[in-house]
């Protein structure tokens, strides 16, 4: 069995499975993607030279999968009485950087995760008895996936090509200052679009924000709790205590009439709208330089979600072609977004 195993939201099996499709296509092997039983993950057959070559796509090019995972064997009728032996005769024996227990993070998957925290330290010692190495700080790291307690997927995957969380969640604290859990949206997306010599140079005191639908305040405080000067345009009222103690100014207005006085540094946007307006405006936004980068949150419709997705990014790539901006365009369905996805896009030097 090989091929990949992709976790991603549940409810969102069918647009991972096209994704994954679209690449295999661009391999031209031309396959189709499997949602698991319980949901959350998608397996997509592949031959092994094509799974090696899809396993080493740059993870941040996946954007309904959460995690990415080269699949190198299956086993089921797992007995109760024995579930090691099975799945250490299963792993090939060679070394793994580390060994991870997952089951999807959905209503199916959450009763697994007791079992597989429970279940690995016995889990462990019957793999270092078959000769399979742990802690090799350069293998792979090596994946069980449970879809019930008696079938396991076993995977590997690259650590600096793959999500560094376990189910691909990302481990967040949060802000209690915040004023709405919407700000945990955008700290995973600085976290996943932009390294850490990014957020240095662009998150830096100083720099201007317009966040554009910004009502409590959750985005403003990411930007403004480090020193930024926000304009928060929105008819709907701000934080009292946000607004007393940062840099922030309100302004009540339609986010898609504002422009800036003077050009800014950033444009980010949570309007809840149709997400083919949203693009055109974040488009505008760049192509007429009145910002050098953006995150904005698309809310995707309730049916054709995939295409909805395309169509925006093809409607900003068609704008910033025809403006000959050079861009870099990204998206991500991060875990803190629920029916969306999220959209990074900076103007090049
Ligand atoms: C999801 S909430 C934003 C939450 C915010 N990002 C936060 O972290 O607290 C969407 C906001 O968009 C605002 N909004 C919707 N359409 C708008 C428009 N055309 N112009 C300005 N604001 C708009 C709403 O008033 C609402 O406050």
């Amino acid at each position: 069995m090989s091929g990949l195993l992709l976790y991603c939201r549940g409810g969102f099996e069918t647009e991972c499975a096209r994704e994954a499709e679209s690449y295999a296509f661009e391999l031209g092997i031309d396959t189709e993607a499997e949602a698991l039983p319980g949901g959350g993950a998608v397996f997509l057959p592949l031959p092994e030279e094509a799974a090696d070559e899809l396993a080493a796509l740059p993870f941040f090019r996946w954007v309904f999968a959460r995690q990415c995972l080269r699949v190198i064997g299956h086993v089921g009728n797992l007995p109760e009485r024995d579930r090691t032996g099975p799945i250490a005769l299963a792993v090939p024996p060679a070394a793994y950087c580390e060994l991870w227990l997952e089951a999807a993070d959905t209503e199916a998957g959450k009763p697994l995760l007791p079992f597989c925290r429970k279940f690995a330290p016995y889990l462990e010692k019957a793999l270092i008895e078959r000769k399979v190495k742990l802690g090799s700080p350069r293998g792979p790291r090596l994946h069980v996936f449970f879809t019930d307690k008696q079938t396991a997927w076993l995977a590997t995957s690259e650590p600096g090509n793959a999500s560094p969380w376990p189910q691909g969640i990302p481990r967040l604290r949060f802000p209690h200052e915040a004023p709405s859990r919407s700000t945990m949206k955008l700290a995973e997306a600085i976290h996943v679009f932009l390294d850490q010599q990014d957020q240095q140079r662009y998150l830096k005191q100083g720099l201007r924000v317009v966040d554009l639908g910004a009502a409590p305040g959750g985005w403003t405080w990411q930007f403004a709790s480090r020193g930024l000067k926000v304009t928060a345009v929105d008819n709907g009222r701000m934080d009292k205590k946000l607004m007393a103690e940062y840099d922030v100014t309100h302004v009540q207005d339609d986010g898609f009439r504002y422009r800036p006085v003077k050009p800014v540094d950033w444009m980010v946007c949570d309007m809840v709208e149709q997400p083919a307006r949203i693009a055109q405006l974040v488009a505008k936004w760049l192509a007429e330089g009145w910002c050098r980068r953006s995150i904005f949150n698309l809310k995707l419709p309730m049916k054709k979600r995939y295409e909805e997705y395309l169509r925006c990014k093809a409607l900003i790539q068609d704008t910033l072609r025809k403006a000959k901006v050079p861009y870099r365009l990204r998206f991500k369905q991060l875990y803190h977004d629920r029916e969306e996805v999220t959209g990074y896009l900076e103007r090049r030097e």
